[in-house]
Parts: C-alpha cells; structure tokens; sequence
C-alpha cells in the first residue's frame, strides 16, 4: 500500500472512530435515561455473542449481535443501546490475537456510528407502548431503523476495505455484504420476536430467545470449524499426491489461484469463490487411483494409458460429492476436462450443458498445465498461453471465460 494510501486510511479510521464517540456522546446527552438491567442484560448476551462470532472468508464475522442490539433499541431506548453496542466491541479473541489497535478504533466508530444514526431515526418514528406495541408504523419503524443500520455498517466497512485495496466501492460492497441481506432480516425478525416476548412476560424470555441464538452461532461456528479441517486434510492429500510428480507440484494451489481471480472478475459472490477455490484444490484428486507408473511414465502414454487417466474426473467427483457443502458444485470436477464443442471428456457434453464452475475449473486448469514445463511438452511463456487461449476460446474454452483469463493476464504483464 502507498504512503499516500496509508494516510488516507488512517485518516478514515480515526474519523469514523471520532465520530462514532460524538455521536455516543449526542445520544447519551439527546436520550439519557440509561436502563442499568437493560445494559447489564443485553450487554451480557452481545458479549457471549459477538465472542461466538464466525469469520467470514474475505472479511468481517457472522454475528446475532445485531438481533440482540436492536431488540435492546426497541425496549430501552437509544441510549441503552448505544452503550451495549459499546460492550459488543471488545472481543477477547482480538485481545489474544494482537489484532492491531486500529481495526479496534474502527470497530467501535462503525458500530456506533451504525446504531446512532439508525437509532435517532428509529426513535423519531417509534411509539415505545407496553405490551402489544406491534401497530403498524412501529414495524415500519423497525425495518427503516434495521435497513438503516445495515447500510451504515456495510458501508463504512466497505469503504475500509476499497480504500486499503483500491478497489470500486460497489463491487467490494456486492461480494462482501449483499448476500448477508436475508441474515439480516432474519435478525431483525428475531429483534421483534425477543423484544415483544421481554415486555410481555419478562426479562427471564430472553433465555428462549437470544440465549438459543447464540448457540446456533456457536453451533454454526463448530461447523465452519470442522469444515475447515476436513478440507485441509484432504488438500494435504492432494499436496502429497503432487509432490510426488515434480510436473504437477503446487498445480491445484496456482488452479485455485487462478479460479479466483476470474471468479472475482466475473463478479461471483464470495460464497461461491469459496466453493471454487475448494474445487479447484481438489480437481484432481481422483488421480489418486491410476497407477504411479503411468503417472509418473516418461515416454508418451498408450490408449490404454489415456483410459486411465480419462477416469479421474469421474473418480473425483464421487470422492467430492460425499463432503456435503461441496455435494451440490462437485459436476465442476465432473466435467472439468469437457470442451466447449463437445469433444472433452468424460461425457463429452457441450456448450451450456457445462456447468460455470467447470468451464472457470477447465481454463484456469489448462493455462497452469499449458505454463508448466510437462515430461514431453515445454513450458509456454505467459505470451504464447494467451495466444492458445484466444485461438482456443469458442471451441475448447468458454469465450466469456477466456476473454475474462486474457483481460486478466494482460492487467498482470
Ligand atoms: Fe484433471
């Protein structure tokens, strides 16, 4: 990063935390009646919580914080609220982690500034009545306070985030945060549903409400975990399979590189990309099954040979097809040998019949073979691979995909 990018950063940063404590000081002063139960209450389950949180692939965490803080909004006011939200910035993890001092500051300017502006407007709209408070412009209220902190959040971290990578403000918003939208509403259901069975039959509710969201957190947050390290067994797997073969060491980590960068340019969403990377690692996996010795052959391989070979997709796929959150992409390793005019392999299937995630797999897996030097074919320079690529685009690769891998190529001489 620039010097010039850096300050501009740190200029952000300490804006948005400075503005975030004005504004806590505004609400504080403008709505002063703190509830103590409230802030000890809710402070308790954001702070449970937001420790509970899961990391996101590229940036944030998934948190039900956000349902507590605006249930805490809609009972006890802003100012109650705006002092949990206060509680929910200090995560131990960060503590023990060294997370730098500035994504503190910024953590807590975003949040407060989020929960102010969506609690002023909020405030002016809402009629807080006991009990059956659940009229019509209330709700209304309710979403335009939920949408409102939505933006604000997603957009001060977008803002972060296309200020460190230089990269267009809507377009890190669409990957990173427009996919959490049905999350959110979600939260904000659940927002209603804690806040109205706490003032209908009291404060002991929150042990059916919030408490077993937190551990549906907790739940998903093991899940995520256990993913992780089911995946990384099985990389390791491919990685030893590759080391043993000097032509294909580290090929599936530059394919899952490569998948990236045009899933990114395609403008897929990070969910996707994730399941992409994880495909592109495991593509050849079904390798595992022919025979070292024609792997590792060094004069040309016979019909027989090629049969071989030609199985791995096959193999692979009903390798894929057991990890459940990859079940539903594994064709991607199915057809990632298929060509566009019908004359790939296994099934020889063509055009659109090829599923996304396998034409991006085909043509990221072919440039890095193309760039590789192989047992009987030179390494192509990076020049010559986009020449294959642009006279092959229409026929064995998908033109969109190949104009999106050449466009990327060149921005990279
Ligand atoms: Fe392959």
């Amino acid at each position: 990063m620039s010097k010039d990018r850096k300050l501009e950063l740190y200029i952000y940063v300490y804006a948005v935390f400075f503005a975030g404590i004005l504004l806590l000081a505004y609400i504080l002063y403008r709505y002063g009646n703190v509830s103590v139960l409230g802030v000890v209450l809710f402070g308790l389950l954001v702070f449970i919580s937001d420790n509970l949180s899961t990391p996101l692939p590229k940036t944030g965490s998934v948190s039900v914080n956000f349902g507590i803080t605006f249930a805490c909004l809609i009972i006890y006011g802003p100012a109650t609220a705006a002092l949990v939200t206060l509680i929910s910035i200090f995560h131990i993890k960060d503590f023990l982690d060294k997370v730098p001092y500035y994504k503190h500051l910024f953590n807590a300017g975003q949040y407060l500034i989020s929960i102010g502006i969506c609690s002023i407007v909020f405030e002016r709209l809402f009629t807080r009545i006991q009990v059956n408070f659940l009229t019509g412009p209330n709700i209304g209220a309710i979403f335009l306070g939920s949408i409102i902190f939505f933006l604000c959040n997603t957009a001060l971290t977008t803002g972060a985030i296309s200020l460190s990578e230089s990269v267009n403000f809507f377009h890190v918003w669409v990957f990173n945060f427009a996919w959490l939208t049905p999350f959110h509403i979600f939260l904000t259901l659940m927002a209603i549903a804690i806040s109205f069975l706490y003032v209908a039959y009291g404060h002991f509710t929150l042990l059916f409400t919030s408490l077993p969201l937190i551990i549906a957190q907790y739940t998903y947050m093991l899940r995520i975990k256990e993913r992780r390290a089911l995946l990384n067994s099985i990389v390791q797997i491919v990685r030893t399979m590759e080391a043993k073969d000097i032509y294909t060491a580290g090929h599936s980590v530059r394919v899952a590189e490569y998948c990236e960068q045009i899933s990114r340019e395609l403008k897929l969403n990070e969910y996707d990309i994730e399941i992409i990377k994880n495909l592109a690692n495991l593509h050849d996996i079904g390798k595992i099954q022919i025979d070292l010795s024609i792997l590792n052959k060094h004069s040309t391989l016979n019909m027989e040979d090629w049969d071989e070979v030609k199985k791995h997709p096959e193999v692979g796929y009903e390798i894929v097809k057991e990890i459940t959150f990859l079940k539903g992409a594994a064709t991607a390793i199915l057809y990632h040998h298929e060509k566009i005019d019908g004359t790939g392999y296994p099934t020889g299937i063509k055009g659109d019949q090829i599923p996304l995630f396998a034409k991006i797999l085909c043509i990221a897996d072919s440039y890095d073979a193309m760039t590789t030097d192989r047992p009987y074919t030179r390494a192509l320079s990076k020049e010559e691979a986009i020449c294959e690529i642009k006279k092959n685009a229409g026929t064995h690769f998908d033109a969109r995909i190949a104009n999106v891998l050449v466009k990327i190529l060149e921005k990279n001489v």
